[in-house]
Order: structure tokens, then C-alpha cells, then sequence
């Protein structure tokens, strides 16, 4: 009998590829790297390109010392696509697409804006594709963010339960998340407009095992926050599955974290990973910016 659950093991292909014009080191087995001797500004549109294929390859990519600009950011930004709607906050003003993630030092709440396993605004027709994310000002500990590969955890799964799992189409609101919040915070979620807030509610209907759209590797596209149910299932029969799934996923083999400094971008891939900020720095401030790049209807 296989009682014990048993640890991932083979398939961990996280090496750099080779690449011409930038230089890359790996983060974990799983995923994750540092583009090397770099400043995002002045990249080549080589350079930039295999930027975009590192990504792909490692799900999220960073870089330390940029020290970016709200203009430079922005400029990054529309390189990699048009900018998605976002679904709960505003830009910054003159840069209405750098949207700023900050804690106060005497800021205490019980949730924090993405503090829990999520990929980015799943509920809508056509959820981000990508997400960059700017540090300004980092607590001394904590507040590191943390990724998980949802393609490699898919291929650790058994080929009778990958098969019956591209049969699926999972339900993603902010439904749960809205009410959660709004109970632990005393005050619903401010999302950036009705419209937004009513397709939020709602959600989608999305393939579980979705195929991206550079790369067509399957990947798992679920998460803790937002996913609510399986087209066709009861919430009884639907819910074993979701948290095994992120259970799954969010087992440290499948992860990576990173400790943030002043001057580190980040940017990750919503098509093939899960990521959370967790709420563990009272006392500190932490000042980001982010920017959300458009995807397209997950297939
Ligand atoms: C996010 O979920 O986009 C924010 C993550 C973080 O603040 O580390």
C-alpha cells in the first residue's frame, strides 16, 4: 500500500537555456531565475526577447538593482503587451498603469491584497498574462513573494488523473475572496469599477488544464483564492479536488520565494504559475509597483 505521500521526484528542468544576448541563473529546481547584468531600460530587442523566453522557461524571472522610474516602469510594461484592466487597483498619477502595492509600518490587517495562493484576476474573460512587480522599499525580513509551477506540478500527476482532469472547467470568482475579506476587514474589497466587480462576482469558466499560448505547455489553472467549483459539480463533490490541486502545487518542491532589495524587479507568468505575498512584516513598510500585461481567453 502506498500510504505516505511521496515526494516529487525527475523532471526537474529548471537549467538556463542558451541564450546570445542575456545571461541567467537558475533560482530552484522547480522554477524561477535572475537575469544577470542587465538594466531593463536600455535592453536590445534581442536581449528583450530572450527575456520574454526566460520567462516562459522559468515562469518568473528577476532582476536586482534596476532602480526604476514610475516612466520607466510603464515603458517596460508596454514592451511585454497591452496593459490589462485591473480589477482592484488604480495607477499612480501621470502613470495610470503602474499601480502601487504599499503597506504602512502601523498598518496592521488581518488579509492582505494578494496574500494568499492566487493567479492574477482569473475571474475575467481574459485574465492578465503577465504581471511585473517593482520593489521601492523592503521590510529588513518577510514580505518575500512566493511562486509555485503549476505545469511541473501537472506533470507530476498520474496519467489516469491528467486525463480526467482536461475533462474539467474550473470556476473562477472573486466571489469567496469578496466575502472572505469583507468579513475579516470589516469592509468589502474596492474593485476598480463596477463593471469589473460584476464580472468578478460572476467569474468564468476556464479549462483547468489550459495550454499556453507561446510555449502550448499544459499547465494546471487553479488557485486557493479565487477557484469555486468544476462546471457540471456540486460544491461537495468539486471542493476534494480544488485543495488537493493546490495542495499539489503549492508543495514546496513546485515553489520558489524571493527575498526582495530596493531596485528588484520581478515578473511572472499568470498562464503557468500561482503566487501569494504574505502578511508577515508588521512593523515594516513595503512600498511596490506592479504593472499587469493583457492575455488573451485561456484555452
Ligand atoms: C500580488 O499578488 O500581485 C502581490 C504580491 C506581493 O505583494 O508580493
Amino acid at each position: 500500500m502506498w500510504e505516505v505521500r511521496v515526494t516529487p521526484s525527475g523532471d526537474f528542468d529548471n537549467h538556463a537555456a542558451d541564450y546570445a544576448h542575456i545571461e541567467v541563473a537558475p533560482l530552484t529546481a522547480a522554477m524561477g531565475a535572475e537575469v544577470v547584468g542587465a538594466r531593463l531600460p536600455e535592453m536590445s530587442d534581442a536581449a528583450f526577447e530572450e527575456l520574454k523566453q526566460a520567462l516562459y522557461r522559468h515562469k518568473m524571472i528577476y532582476l536586482r538593482g534596476q532602480h526604476l522610474t514610475h516612466a520607466e516602469h510603464e515603458a517596460f510594461g508596454a514592451r511585454l503587451g497591452p496593459f490589462a484592466v485591473d480589477a482592484y487597483t488604480q495607477g499612480v498619477p501621470g502613470h495610470r498603469e503602474v499601480h502601487p502595492i504599499i503597506k504602512e509600518a502601523d498598518t496592521k490587517v488581518p488579509s492582505l491584497f494578494g496574500g494568499g495562493w492566487h493567479t492574477d484576476s482569473p475571474f475575467l474573460d481574459e485574465p492578465p498574462a503577465i504581471t511585473t512587480l517593482r520593489a521601492v522599499e523592503v521590510p529588513p525580513f518577510g514580505g518575500d513573494t512566493h511562486w509555485a509551477n503549476c505545469a511541473l506540478a501537472f506533470r507530476h500527476l498520474s496519467k489516469t488523473y491528467r486525463d480526467m482532469l482536461r475533462g474539467l472547467r474550473v470556476h473562477m470568482s472573486a466571489r469567496n475572496n469578496y466575502l472572505t475579506q469583507g468579513v475579516l476587514l470589516g469592509t468589502p474589497i474596492a474593485f476598480s469599477n463596477e463593471e469589473t466587480k460584476q464580472a468578478g462576482l460572476e467569474g468564468r469558466y476556464h479549462p483547468l488544464v489550459r495550454t499556453h499560448p507561446e510555449t502550448g505547455e499544459e499547465s494546471l489553472y487553479i488557485c486557493d483564492t479565487y477557484t469555486v467549483g468544476f462546471e457540471g459539480m456540486t460544491t461537495a463533490e468539486a471542493k476534494p479536488i480544488v485543495d488537493f490541486l493546490v495542495a499539489h502545487c503549492t508543495q514546496a518542491a513546485f515553489t520558489c520565494r524571493l527575498r526582495w532589495e530596493p531596485g528588484t524587479v520581478a515578473m511572472w507568468d499568470n498562464r503557468a504559475a500561482m503566487h501569494l505575498g504574505p502578511n508577515d512584516y508588521d512593523g515594516y513598510r513595503r512600498e511596490m509597483y506592479r504593472t499587469t500585461t493583457a492575455g488573451t481567453k485561456p484555452v
